[in-house]
């Protein structure tokens, strides 16, 4: 769940319970991050109100959105692909709308509407138009919003879960990024970083656990840098009154006030920047059991040439001083990365730098992909992609082998413990069989015997494979 990308919900169409008095149909897709995932509820929040319901058959719909990602090459040739098939469907039922959300919207805008595959364009911050746009396409014009904003958090705005396995929800608490990764092109279709006002936070938390949820995954690009002093972009701090300074709530606060307000939800979140990061918040982690000790920390690169040229704003001994205070203050805490392997100007040495930086660290688990150059970003402004696509992926081999050997290393640590797991559903594997997982997010699998989905359970693991706990249950944790 903790995956950036998760391929295995790549392109999942979402569904929800319809309602009665909705006459049209709306199939949504969603690629992406998990912030994708969850705009796409937001989407169909709106659109309920609008008298849709959702499908899953593409031939039925009357309208179709597809909620895209721009991150790499790959993530946009795949958009490309389902909208040559959306278009295909068109031919035989013309009177079928489609629609392009997201990244790829705000980043191509009026392209998309140029080449004619697509009736609407509407970028991230603009989902609240949707009821006018469709008005326009419904009149048979084409349609576009993609205006980014400096205040618009969808606070307001009650998401409807989509395709929920009623145990774990996300909550997105900011938007945006302004880091500027040279590599990355978050900022230029996300926009500016805002938080969202603690109170909705707080509130929509409540709502899913009356409403069943165990555990919640607070999303934002960089969710360390969450700070909220009454409204406003974070670039704009330094002009809030004393009295906005002195009431400012920061991440860790956000943890504190989440953790001691719903003391048996479980908590997660995502992600975390190693310039952004505060020992605070590790702090905060280690005082409530509810928050799950894990961190996604993505690195990037291990070289200090590197991380420079990507604009991130650490070096390799800061990054290690980092860990070394995580290891000391939350041992049992389990760390996560993102790599990027071949970014313009790469050499052996770098890349060794990166294996070596891996070797000490250890990671239990990892993201790692070849660099694919963005355009608009400043690594393509102003750097050549220079290593050669047979260089990068013998690199990414070498990167990916060394991780599954640090996974395999941190998950025999947890061999003949006893271990609360959160169980979220059957095995992929054996329908026999509980999926969960504990709370340094390793997933864990035991036979269900009399145990139901969205129970906390106390659970012996005997054996393991690189990336799962096998157990049997001993009986349910004092969380339940
Ligand atoms: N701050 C966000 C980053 C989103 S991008 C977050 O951590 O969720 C997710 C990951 O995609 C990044 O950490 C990076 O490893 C990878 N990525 C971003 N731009 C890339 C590019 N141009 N080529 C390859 N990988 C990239
Ligand atoms: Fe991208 Fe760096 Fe922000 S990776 S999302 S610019 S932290």
């Amino acid at each position: 769940m903790e995956k950036i990308i998760d391929e295995n919900k790549q392109g999942n169409t979402l569904v929800l319970d319809p309602n009665k008095s909705n006459s049209r149909k709306l199939y949504i897709e969603s690629y992406g991050c998990q912030m994708n995932f969850s705009d796409s509820e937001i989407v169909a929040s709106i659109l309920a109100k609008e008298g849709f319901n959702t499908t899953q058959e593409l031939e039925d719909a009357d309208l179709v959105l597809v909620n895209t990602c721009s991150i790499r090459d790959k993530a946009e040739q795949t958009v490309r692909k389902r909208l040559e098939k959306y278009n295909a469907v068109k031919r035989i039922n013309p009177k079928m709308k489609v629609g392009v959300l997201g990244c790829m919207a705000e980043r191509l805008k009026d392209k998309f509407l140029e080449e004619e595959i697509v009736d609407m364009v509407v970028g991230p911050d603009a989902y609240k138009d949707l009821p006018n746009l469709l008005e326009e396409i419904d009149e048979g014009r084409d349609a576009m919003n993609v205006i980014l904003s400096k205040d618009e958090t969808y606070g307001d705005i009650s998401p409807v879960r989509l395709n929920t396995n009623g145990v774990s929800a996300y909550v997105s608490i900011t938007r945006g990024c302004d880091n500027m990764c040279t590599f990355c092109v978050v900022p230029f279709t996300r926009g500016r970083e805002r938080s969202r006002e603690p109170e909705s936070i707080l509130n929509e938390i409540e709502n899913l656990w009356n409403r069943g949820y165990k555990e919640i995954t607070l999303l934002g690009q960089n969710v360390d840098s969450y700070l909220w002093y009454g409204g406003g972009l974070k670039k704009d701090f330094e002009k809030a009154s004393e009295m906005q300074k002195a009431t400012a709530v920061t991440f860790s606060d956000l943890l504190d006030l989440a953790a001691l307000r719903f003391p048996k939800m479980r908590i997660r979140f995502s992600t975390s920047n190693p310039q952004d990061m505060t020992l605070d918040v590790i702090r905060t982690m280690a005082k409530h059991k509810n928050i799950c000790k894990h961190v996604h920390l993505p690195v990037q690169s291990g070289s200090n040439r590197i991380l420079k040229a990507m604009n991130r704003l650490h070096t390799r001994e800061e990054y290690f001083e980092l860990i070394d205070n995580i290891r000391e203050i939350l041992p049992e805490c389990s760390i996560s990365q993102d790599m990027i392997i071949g970014f313009p100007t790469e050499t052996e040495e770098d890349h060794k730098d990166t294996l070596d930086l891996m070797e000490y660290v250890k990671y239990d688990f990892g993201y790692m992909f070849t660099y694919s150059e963005r355009p608009g970003t400043l690594a393509e402004r102003k750097l050549e992609d220079d290593v050669p696509e047979e260089v990068k992926k013998e690199r990414l081999t070498e990167i990916i082998n060394l991780q599954q050997k640090s996974s395999a290393f941190r998950t025999k640590a947890h061999l003949n413990k006893i271990e609360e797991v959160l169980i979220e559903g059957s095995s992929k594997k054996s329908d026999a069989h509980w999926m969960g997982r504990n709370t340094q997010n390793t997933v864990v699998v035991f036979p269900k015997e009399n145990y139901k989905i969205g129970e906390f359970v106390n659970v012996k693991i005997n054996d393991c494979t690189t990336a799962t706990l096998i157990g049997e249950a001993v009986g349910y944790s004092d969380n339940n």
